[in-house]
């Protein structure tokens, strides 16, 4: 035997995964390298020693796939180094693109889409034997794939499905067309999994879907949203449970009634509005008004007195005027957001808002975002700035990535709370902290 093929034996291969987008595709890396490791693969932070590279991709706007075409490009110079090397391109913009990354990535190996997430090992097997580039890409989804083993990235907090794809069809989004119509996730199988992270020590949960709110409904399931929050609320020794995202049309009292009765399920609404105009809501296919949604947050604050609400919104969809964006700057100083994820809107061909007339120039665009930002940042500083001197409930996730000194947690209203350590507080602990300092996106305090 040569040396070389001994050492090829005795090391393990090793797998690197970049990801892109949303916390579904963070779950989706999890579940890939859950597989991976099954055949013996371990991860690797280091690109350049790994056998395999998996990027897995995003296209819900053009910035993230400009990103991600850079990325692939970098990747060729690899297999000049280790001819071996396999590399994968996975996820929605494979699910999107298809063969056409083929053809402009030669050096790509597999390209493999959303609804062939479980199926990594029969892939990684065909690209290992043919050396010929393969695509697995099926169009629609299996009504219900089977559960995958899940390698989590963190010990505290986990992302757990309970539902695929989007039947929702808001006119600028690409999601529904790569993620597939809406399936639920068996109720069962949702609590067996939060189960198993509470006994693995996890302490946190969110639940994952593109609108968690519509839950059940495809599969003519009697447990619908709010029920479901029932039945994971009673799961030990669970500490908090979160869930993203829920569409503003499809939130109704049950829910919030269920979030206020019960003792897990943080107080924190995410509510994607994304304008403050209802000409512009109408041409997103939103299905609701600026009025019901105003409604809707004061019905929420009135239950649930310190609940803290959070949105997203996209500036310069087609159409938008001076007078749309003024209306939806005053519509955020009127709602009075603690946090609000700003966008400018970005072409996605083959959606219904990309061939709208009257595209916004980018310049226009850019000018009302700022203007936008600036406005929000003010709001949420004042917000943040009533919790000094007050005690929140904080679970402590770990050292803060920009300052070792301090340690990093979170309040149920999804605040971030950095303080220097006091005592024995660890990861997975609850303790109070006193603020002490409110800025826009942080608060900064010490161990009561
Ligand atoms: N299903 C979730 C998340 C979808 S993607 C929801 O409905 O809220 C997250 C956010 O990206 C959206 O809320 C929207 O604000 C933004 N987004 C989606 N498509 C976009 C596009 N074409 N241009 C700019 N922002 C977009
Ligand atoms: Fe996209 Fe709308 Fe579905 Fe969210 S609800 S994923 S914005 S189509
Ligand atoms: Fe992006 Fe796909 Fe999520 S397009 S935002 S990774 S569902």
């Amino acid at each position: 035997m040569e040396a070389n093929d001994y050492q090829q034996k005795q090391e393990p291969k090793l797998f690197y995964t970049e990801t892109y987008g949303c916390q579904m595709n963070i779950n989706d890396s999890e579940r890939l390298a859950g597989q991976l490791k099954t055949i013996g693969y371990e991860e690797t932070e280091n690109v350049d020693k790994a056998d395999l590279i998996l990027l897995n991709t995003c296209c819900v706007r053009e910035s993230a796939e400009k990103k991600i075409h850079g990325r692939i490009g970098e990747m060729k110079r690899r297999k000049l180094v280790n001819p071996n090397l396999i590399i994968g391109v996975v996820g929605c913009l494979a699910q999107k693109d298809k063969e056409k990354i083929l053809t402009k990535f030669p050096h790509v190996n597999l390209v493999m889409g959303t609804h062939n997430t479980h199926r990594l090992l029969e892939v990684i097997a065909q690209a290992e034997q043919s050396r010929e580039p393969v695509l697995a890409v099926w169009d629609q989804a299996e009504r219900l794939a089977p559960d995958v083993p899940t390698v989590r990235k963190g010990q505290i907090s986990a992302w757990v499905p309970i539902m695929y794809g989007c039947n929702n069809f808001c006119t600028y989004c690409i999601v529904p067309y790569v993620r597939g119509r809406e399936r639920s996730r068996p109720l069962a199988d949702i609590v067996a999994e939060i189960r198993q992270l509470g006994a693995e020590g996890f302490k946190e949960v969110t639940l994952l879907g593109q609108n968690v709110n519509s839950y059940g409904k495809d599969s003519g399931s009697s447990t619908d949203f709010a029920e479901l929050l029932q039945a994971v609320d009673q799961i030990e020794p669970i500490a908090r449970i979160r869930y993203m995202t829920s569409h503003p049309r499809d939130m109704n009292d049950k829910v919030i009634e269920t979030i206020k009765n019960s003792k897990k399920i943080c107080e924190h609404f995410h509510l994607p509005v994304q304008s403050g105009n209802n000409d512009i809501l109408g041409r997103m296919n939103r299905g609701y008004t600026t009025e019901y949604y105003h409604r809707l947050v004061e019905h929420i604050r009135q239950l649930i007195p310190g609940a803290s609400v959070t949105t997203d919104l996209i500036v310069g969809f087609p159409g938008e005027s001076e007078e749309h964006i003024i209306e939806t700057l005053n519509f955020i100083k009127t709602i009075r957001y603690d946090a609000a994820y700003t966008f400018l809107y970005s072409q996605r061909s083959g959606t219904p808002a990309a061939d709208y007339p009257d595209q916004v120039p980018v310049a226009e665009k850019k000018a009302r975002l700022n203007q936008l930002m600036e406005i929000q940042n003010e709001i949420s500083l004042q917000i943040n700035k009533q919790l000094v001197g007050t005690s929140v409930e904080v679970l402590v996730e770990g050292p803060s990535k920009n300052d070792e000194t301090k340690l990093m947690g979170r309040t149920r209203t999804n605040k971030i709370v950095l303080w220097a350590k006091a005592g024995a507080e660890k990861p997975g602990d609850l303790v109070n902290v006193q603020i002490a300092t409110a800025q826009t996106w942080v608060l900064k305090g010490c161990l009561v």
